[in-house]
């Protein structure tokens, strides 16, 4: 039988710095009112400058390995999801690799936008089931404050920066199915025009801003990730009603809500930080994963599924017993 990839430890690590919208509307054409009413979002941290993406991701995986009872020895890989890198290479996953003093094993970083901490678990427990890897940090760590357009209400308000992390280990697990169930990853290059970073590195005439058609998105992001929903509980012989939570990516909170009518969840048993961090992309979802262990709601043996989707498009899920 090939081994699981137990979640044996999660961290996370935000910026000092808040922000509240009153404090974005001194700046931006925008009120606190709009973002809530629209969004749900009430503030969000961002980065100070030495706050890279190496940094947060280093702070995460540290606490991540602490609350898994692990030392950097027991790493064999690092998997790091970021749209917003401190280099184009070294990989960020890399400079997290050589901060944490783990010398052995791979390294490397995941572009999948706000999906990509998803597809970092789905790559992960490949790795894992195929005895590549026994033990993998995955990371979602982002520094979206350094890509928005402030002339632009319409996204400058809506992201902010963090970084979550979660340590794998392969086991058999406590009880027969503990451990990542599934994964599900997907992408639609087509509608890459609908969520996009107008440049890079290899641009060098670009700024390098996120650009969104929120509409567009929201209507894909409600129908995509419900069926992706379906799919993992499909995959899996489950029934809504067997999820204990849903940890959702946190873009707003009319879609997170509507996702959690689908399931029939209760809206305590969804996870929502939307309020607290805003949008943290690749972040989001560990961030949240973090929140409800660590404030206890989210306990082992309990059937969580995540779910994101992100600029690409490209969306997912990962259901796992933990
Ligand atoms: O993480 C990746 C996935 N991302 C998402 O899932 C995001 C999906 N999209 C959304 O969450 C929503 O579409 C937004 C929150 C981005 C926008 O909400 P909306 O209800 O779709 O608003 P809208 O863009 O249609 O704008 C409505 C109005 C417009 O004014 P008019 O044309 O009706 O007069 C905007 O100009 O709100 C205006 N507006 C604002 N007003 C105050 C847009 N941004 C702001 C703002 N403050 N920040």
């Amino acid at each position: 039988m090939s081994p699981r990839s137990i979640l044996a430890g999660i961290g996370a690590y935000l910026p000092e710095r808040v922000v509240t919208n009153d404090e974005l509307a001194r700046t931006v054409d925008t009120t606190d009112a709009w973002i809530q009413e629209r969004t749900g979002i009430q503030q969000r941290h961002f980065a100070a400058p030495h706050e890279t993406a190496a940094f947060m991701g280093t702070a995460a995986a540290r606490t991540a390995l602490a609350d898994a009872g692990a030392q950097p020895s027991d790493v064999d890989g690092i998997i790091l999801a970021t749209s917003t890198p401190d280099q184009a290479f070294p990989a960020t996953a890399l400079r997290v690799q050589a901060a944490l003093g783990v010398t052995k094993g791979f390294g490397f970083d995941i572009a999948a936008a706000c999906a990509g901490f998803v597809y970092a678990l789905s790559v992960a427990d490949s790795m894992i089931k195929a005895g590549q890897a026994k033990g993998v940090l995955v990371i979602g760590s982002e520094v979206y404050s350094r890509i928005l357009n402030w002339a632009d209400r319409g996204t400058c308000v809506l992201f902010g920066d963090g970084a979550g992390a979660v340590f794998l280990r392969a086991g058999e697990g406590t009880g027969t199915d503990q451990g990542i169930l599934s994964t599900h990853i997907h992408a639609q290059g087509t509608l890459g025009d609908i969520l996009y970073v107008d440049g890079a590195v290899g641009q060098p005439d670009k700024p390098g801003h996120l650009v969104m058609h929120g509409r567009e998105v929201f209507r894909h992001a409600v129908s995509r990730l419900a069926e992706a929903v379906e799919e993992a509980l499909a995959a899996n012989n489950l029934k809504a009603a067997d999820i204990d939570w849903l940890v959702p990516h946190q873009a707003n909170r009319r879609i997170i809500d509507a996702m959690g009518r689908k399931l029939g969840l209760s809206t305590d048993r969804v996870v929502i930080t939307v309020e607290q961090h805003a949008n943290t992309s690749a972040a989001s979802v560990p961030l949240a994963l973090h929140q409800a262990w660590t404030d206890g709601r989210i306990k082992r043996g309990e059937l969580v599924l995540l779910e994101a989707l992100g600029g690409g498009l490209v969306w997912g899920s990962a259901l796992v017993r933990m």
